[in-house]
């Protein structure tokens, strides 16, 4: 067997590419292969397991001594030791003794397996391993093996490479110590064992496919007494980062997730059908919406497709009261509102603040009147660490939060935006701490003089810079005549120099009603 190596995944990265090229068309070209064949160059040892746990190794298997000692004796001899094979449920049918925390099966009772065999082994260095042979088809190999490459790289809960041979072609994974979620649910009565198919006279003349969604429903319903909602949220979050990092096309279903014994946390196997999509992003959301349909199902969840989203904004559009005063594009060609207006939203993103903000990589932000936060989630989207958006209207909030999940779910990310329901003349007494940029836009304006300044000046106890939007449009029927003094330009000017940030600068595009004025109170 040829020995993977260790190592740095950055010495791995050359033979990455060199894969993602092979595994990018479903059926690697015969070149391809044979330039994978140098793989082996760079064995050396095994890798090492990433998640920080110890391996599960020949002393956690609860054997007695003597058969410790004979095993060991084998392994001086040859690099591998075959412990059993799994069959179809996921028993093992072991050659030596019964195995800790893995359900046996004997030799009479073991089913086969429909597709690819595993067996599960003892290393030369006696760590446990899970051996696939992939019955002499080189590309769900490749797939497998980019992807837990890639995948251990990122940090997702998957299984760690130790080894492979391409000639098998097989590949040797870490054993995860821990009940498979299938085995949890069929211990509360759920018939989610292939050997049991044919068990129930109700599956009678019902297609495959129907079984399976009917075993589905079922067992999701006894979920509660085997997981809790962190590890659904987890489990969700995993398939988000795998996303993220660009694979799809994961075989999401009970008998593929471990519920890991050392952290309660789920663990993701069988990738032999993960596609890396690379740059083409745009290609792969069917392919990860289907992923997500299939969490759905299985976890009766309701996180967004592109499906829903669509379906979700055709509602919030014909309904009368929906009223989307900043619209904004999400991506995958949904948008939320008329995105053509320059004056609010995308519109007023792209032809101004996009260009003219403060720099926010790595910035915390607060954005005072922030209507649904679109501006917001654009500066996370580019970077921003986190921001909080103060707003008092409860139904933009309810809107802004409909926005985050979809640019979430476009993004396959988690954007670290809070919203606080509050007046933004209640700021002082909020204690929301210091933020690295303040924003105000078009809404400052909306508070009479004295709560404005007493405003600006708490804003300068928790900031170096201030950005305030003005509105120099007139007869717009305002409530208040005296509105268009406080938000026209030379009000704005005046009030953040006089009130703690002297270095103003003024962002005023000719035919633009609506300035930008950024105070700071140092030079930078
Ligand atoms: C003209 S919109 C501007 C929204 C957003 N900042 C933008 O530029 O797209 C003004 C927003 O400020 C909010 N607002 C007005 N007065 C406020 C107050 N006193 N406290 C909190 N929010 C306020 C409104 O509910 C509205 O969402």
């Amino acid at each position: 067997m040829r020995v993977l190596a260790d190592t740095a995944a950055a010495e791995l990265a050359p033979t990455i590419s060199r894969i993602v090229a092979a595994v990018s068309d479903r059926v690697p070209s015969r070149r391809a292969l044979s330039r994978l064949g140098g793989l082996g160059a760079c064995a050396r040892d095994s890798f090492p397991l990433d998640d920080g746990l110890p391996s599960v190794t020949l002393d956690d298997l609860g054997w007695p001594q003597s058969r410790l000692d004979f095993v060991r004796t084998r392994l001086r001899a040859g690099n591998v030791v075959v412990i059993g094979r799994f069959d179809q449920d996921g028993f093992l049918l072991s050659d030596f003794e019964p195995v800790n925390g893995v359900p046996n099966v004997s030799a009479d009772e073991y089913v086969p397996r429909a597709r690819y065999a595993l067996e599960l082994v003892a290393m030369k260095d006696e760590r446990i391993g899970v051996r696939k042979s992939y019955a002499g088809k080189r590309a769900p190999m490749l797939r497998e093996m980019l992807a837990l490459l890639e995948l251990g790289a990122a940090g997702c809960s998957v299984p760690t490479l130790l080894a492979a041979d391409v000639s098998v072609p097989s590949l040797t994974m870490s054993f995860v110590p821990g009940e498979v979620l299938r085995e949890a649910l069929v211990r509360q009565g759920a018939q989610l064992r292939d050997r049991d198919l044919h068990e129930n006279p109700a599956w009678r003349g019902l297609t495959l496919e129907q079984i399976r969604l009917g075993r589905v429903i079922d067992a999701r319903s006894r979920l509660r007494q085997v997981v809790d909602d962190s590890f659904t949220e987890d489990l969700f979050g995993l398939l988000r980062t795998i996303h993220r990092v660009g694979f799809c096309r994961l075989d999401i279903k009970y008998g593929n997730i471990v519920i890991n014994e050392r952290t309660g946390k789920p663990v993701l196997l069988d990738l032999e059908n993960a596609i890396h999509f690379g740059a083409a992003k745009w290609l792969s959301r069917p392919m990860k919406d289907y992923d997500i349909d299939q969490f759905n199902v299985h976890f009766n969840d309701d996180r967004l497709t592109r499906r829903r989203l669509r379906k979700a904004i055709e509602c919030r559009e014909s309904s009368t009261h929906a009223r989307t005063y900043a619209p904004s594009y999400v991506g995958s060609g949904l948008r939320i509102g008329q995105v053509t207006n320059l004056s609010a939203g995308y519109g007023r993103w792209q032809y101004l603040l996009r260009r003219h903000l403060p720099p926010w990589k790595d910035k915390t932000v607060l954005d005072l009147g922030a209507n649904n936060a679109y501006y917001c989630l654009e500066m996370l989207r580019d970077g921003a660490a986190s921001a909080v958006a103060l707003e008092m209207d409860a139904e933009v909030i309810t809107e802004g939060q409909f926005i985050k999940k979809a640019f979430e779910w476009c993004d396959d990310r988690t954007y670290n935006l809070a919203y606080t329901h509050a007046n933004i003349a209640d700021l002082p007494k909020l204690n929301l701490g210091a933020f690295d940029i303040v924003m105000a836009l078009c809404s400052l304006y909306y508070l009479d003089d004295s709560a404005i300044i007493r405003v600006v000046q708490h804003v300068c106890d928790i900031t170096q810079c201030f950005v305030v939007q003005c509105n120099t449009e007139r007869d717009i029927g305002r409530a208040s005549s005296d509105t268009y003094r406080k938000a026209s330009l030379e009000y704005t000017v005046a009030l953040l120099s006089d009130n703690g940030f002297p270095v103003v600068k003024i962002v005023a595009p000719m035919g633009y009603e609506r300035p930008l004025v950024i105070g700071r109170k140092l030079e930078s």
